[in-house]
């Protein structure tokens, strides 16, 4: 699920969600506000919270006393008590994925307005082995030092951390909500159903927790992404497929420097590798815009314009000749800002255990090997389905390559073993929010479960769009979503209050 972004991959970055997008920024000891204010937002500058950049001694493997006896790492984490009714209003925690919780933070202003509202203490926690909360520093993607990398360590850290700065903070009664987007949101479901004495309820925005435990179809993800540019406009759809057409015939005919110009390489492509990696880059442009595509211009995994799904079938339905509309198309993930010459292939997108993209850097490292243990992405593109040249990615693919890159064999199942699949009706207090243009949503919950498992589904909403600060471009299903959500969670605050008042 990570963004490439051009600026990231400048960075060094890295991964799969978001990932790449996240590292090693050198602006990460500005406050969200003055980010903000770099970035000419005025809008809701007042709003803008002050987190304080913090660390927590944490457990480095809470499940075993032996191995490494009692010990920790520093764990990042996001601050903010600027709208806390101290000692009363409740907790707000995000459960924080596969990136730098910077970017997190940056990226959900939802969450700080529902705080200012409803008397908030706000807290953003970095995921182990992402951004600065490394266990082994530069040494924690080696084999084994990368084996504590799971969900259930990242969740006990958050349990951990909850119940201690609940008593450094005199926060005892106060009621936590969790809350995360894509795998973030699923660690908040996750949250939820493990520590439901620590958790009252959960806001899940665009978690696919069925399609990354292996429940539904492998072909659902890049037919959603392809139904985006098809709603939009069928012959949109048409000649992206028809692009792809072309340069499948140039690759038949090796005509490998033709390819070249075509699509601006830096290098001549020689082999049928080559041009499976130029067309994993390809389709990964229209993975993003598909994921991005927000009503204004983003900084969320790269640059995005307002509208890229729009932008993008403008560009492919400008002009005559289909390979040089799909170069300029995917410019506008890659080349957002008109500076590269040419795409150096396997420097702007990297392949990995995960087909939606793992983004670059070190981030991508963990979700590498997250997509290669316990998520399990098996997504193909066929042609059919969808717009994209077939890529198969199967059980066997994965095993292959998680055995060699990670000397690990995926354990199919055990996420939903673990985290129970679809078999959530005796869980409660979760919202499972999902936007229709974001390909990950047919992955979630779209349908209530009982009257507190709760599908809010948002028909112009691309990937976790709620969870966004409000903006006078949005559409009227999220400002819906985002009050029946903040509604809910009142509801959940006052019971939980009542209860152990
Ligand atoms: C771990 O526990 C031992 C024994 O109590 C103590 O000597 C040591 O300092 C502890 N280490 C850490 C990292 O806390
Ligand atoms: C996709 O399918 C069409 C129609 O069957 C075919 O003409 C085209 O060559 C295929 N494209 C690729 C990239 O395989
Ligand atoms: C279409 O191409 C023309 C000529 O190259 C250019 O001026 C125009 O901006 C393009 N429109 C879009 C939507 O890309
Ligand atoms: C990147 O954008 C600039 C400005 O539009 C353009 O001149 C350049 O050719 C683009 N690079 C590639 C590789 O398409």
């Amino acid at each position: 699920m990570s963004g490439v972004s051009v600026r990231m991959a400048a960075n060094g970055l890295f991964l799969g969600f978001m990932l790449l997008i996240f590292g090693g920024k050198t602006e990460t000891r500005l406050s969200v506000k003055e980010k903000l204010n770099n970035e000419a937002i005025s809008s809701h500058r007042d709003l803008a919270p002050d987190f304080k950049e913090k660390y927590f001694k944490q457990i480095l493997d809470h499940f075993n006393y032996n191995s490494l006896g009692n010990g920790t790492y520093d764990q990042r984490y996001l601050i903010t008590d600027q709208y806390w009714k101290k000692g009363n209003g409740p907790i707000f925690f995000y459960t924080g994925n596969e990136g730098d919780i910077w970017e997190f933070a940056q990226n959900s202003g939802f969450i700080t307005e529902l705080a200012a509202v409803q008397g908030a203490l706000v807290i953003f926690a970095e995921h182990r082995y992402y951004g600065k909360s490394l266990p082994f520093g530069k040494d924690s993607f080696n084999i084994p030092a990368v084996g504590l990398l799971t969900v259930e360590q990242a969740l006990a850290d958050y349990a951990v951390m909850i119940t201690e700065l609940k008593k450094e903070l005199g926060a005892q009664k106060c009621p936590v909500i969790v809350f995360g987007g894509s795998y973030g949101g699923m660690l908040s479901v996750y949250m939820r159903i493990r520590y439901p004495n620590i958790v009252t309820g959960a806001l899940a925005a665009s978690a696919p927790i069925l399609s990354t435990a292996g429940l539904g179809d492998s072909r659902q993800f890049f037919q959603d992404v392809t139904a985006d540019f098809e709603k939009f406009k069928p012959a949109c759809r048409d000649a992206v497929q028809g692009a792809f057409q072309k340069l499948n015939t140039l690759a038949q005919l090796k005509d490998y420097r033709r390819i070249q110009s075509a699509f601006s390489l830096c290098k001549t492509p020689s082999t049928p590798e080559d041009i499976h990696q130029l067309n994993g880059f390809l389709r990964n442009a229209f993975t993003m815009m598909a994921m991005l595509d927000y009503p204004y211009s983003t900084h969320f995994m790269g640059s995005m314009p307002a509208f890229p799904v729009k932008v993008a079938c403008g560009t492919m339905l400008n002009g005559t000749d289909l390979m040089s509309a799909l170069r300029d198309t995917v410019g506008i993930v890659y080349n957002s800002t008109g500076q590269l010459t040419c795409y150096d292939l396997y420097s702007l997108y990297v392949e990995c255990a995960d087909p939606t993209g793992c983004g670059l850097g070190f981030n991508s490292y963990a979700w590498d090997y997250q997509a290669c243990t316990e998520i399990e992405m098996c997504f193909e593109s066929n042609n059919v389905t969808d717009m994209f040249p077939p890529m198969t990615f199967t059980e066997q693919q994965r095993e292959q390559y998680c055995s060699k890159r990670w000397g690990v064999i995926p354990r199919q199942g055990w996420l939903k073993t673990q985290f129970w699949g679809d078999d959530l009706s005796t869980a409660s207090n979760i919202i499972f929010s999902n936007g229709d243009l974001d390909p990950w949503a047919n992955g979630g919950i779209r349908k209530s479960l009982s009257p507190s498992l709760i599908a809010i589904n948002i028909p112009e909403g691309a990937h976790h769009l709620d969870l966004r600060e409000s903006n006078p471009n949005d559409p009227e299903s999220v400002v819906v979503a985002r009050k029946k959500e903040s509604e809910i969670i009142a509801q959940w605050v006052e019971a939980a209050m009542k209860e152990s008042a």
